[in-house]
């Protein structure tokens, strides 16, 4: 987890870079403004304090109406679409990617509800004793989901997206990838995040599920424009 630590200080730290050149001023935000819209830039060149960048993206964090809300994550009992969106979103920017994916697509989507929502406090990063670090650094540990599971039965093609926390995908995606079927379908994961890439967390989940064909997928930014995203599907077909 040192490493881990070090490294998202790093990218804390270039968070706090991004916002000081004046490019955002929320932790979505700043995935707004991250360097690239498939892949996040890599942050090794700051030297930032530890201090510094917790200061920087503590106060940041909030909780969206998106982590609230939901009991039922959707219908799709008796959809005829061949692709589905399952996403997590703690905040809100993996929700706006998800839903404009499903746009896109034309395809459904499912909306992973944790049992006990993610609090504010609970998303502090810089708490060692927080929910979410306590997760994190727990590789076991799998949040359970609120509502029924979704029937991926008739589905070709499942996207599936995250935020980074800790540089991997929140448990709960373990969560979700061990509990559905996934055999013969093409599993394309995506996320957001401050900065990070999506790095090992799709394959991370790919040897969690044990199935389905996944592709790499990638990181997408918060504020993609419809055409950008439609170039990044077509990009990985
Ligand atoms: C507990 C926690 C850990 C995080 N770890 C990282 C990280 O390692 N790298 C990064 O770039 N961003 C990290 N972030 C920022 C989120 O990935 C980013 O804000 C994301 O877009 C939030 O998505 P959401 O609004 O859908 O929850 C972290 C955020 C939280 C709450």
């Amino acid at each position: 987890m040192k490493i881990k630590k070090m490294l998202f200080t790093v990218i804390a730290a270039s968070m706090l870079m991004l916002t000081a050149c004046g490019s955002s001023s929320s932790t979505a935000e700043s995935s707004k403004s991250a360097a690239s819209e498939v892949s996040g830039s890599s942050a090794a060149e700051t030297d930032k304090t530890e201090t510094q960048a917790a200061e920087s993206a503590a106060p940041e964090t909030s909780v969206s109406d998106s982590s609230k809300t939901p009991e039922s994550n959707t219908d799709n009992s008796s959809s005829s679409k061949d692709t589905i969106v399952v996403y997590f979103s703690a905040t809100g920017t993996t929700k706006g990617v998800a839903e404009k994916i499903a746009e896109v697509t034309g395809g459904d989507i499912y909306e992973i509800v944790p049992q006990e929502k993610y609090t504010a406090e609970d998303l502090n990063w810089h708490d060692d004793k927080s929910r979410t670090t306590i997760e994190m650094n727990d590789t076991g540990a799998r949040p359970k989901i609120n509502g029924e599971l979704p029937d991926l039965s008739g589905y070709k093609t499942v996207y599936i997206g995250y935020p980074i926390w800790w540089g991997d995908a929140p448990r709960i995606m373990s969560t979700f990838v061990e509990s559905v079927k996934l055999d013969g379908k093409t599993v394309i994961p995506f996320c957001t995040s401050g900065s990070s890439p999506i790095g090992n967390s799709g394959k991370n989940l790919e040897k969690q599920a044990g199935q389905g064909s996944w592709l790499s997928g990638g990181r997408l930014d918060g504020g993609i424009s419809k055409e950008k995203l439609t170039e990044w599907i077509d990009g990985i077909k």
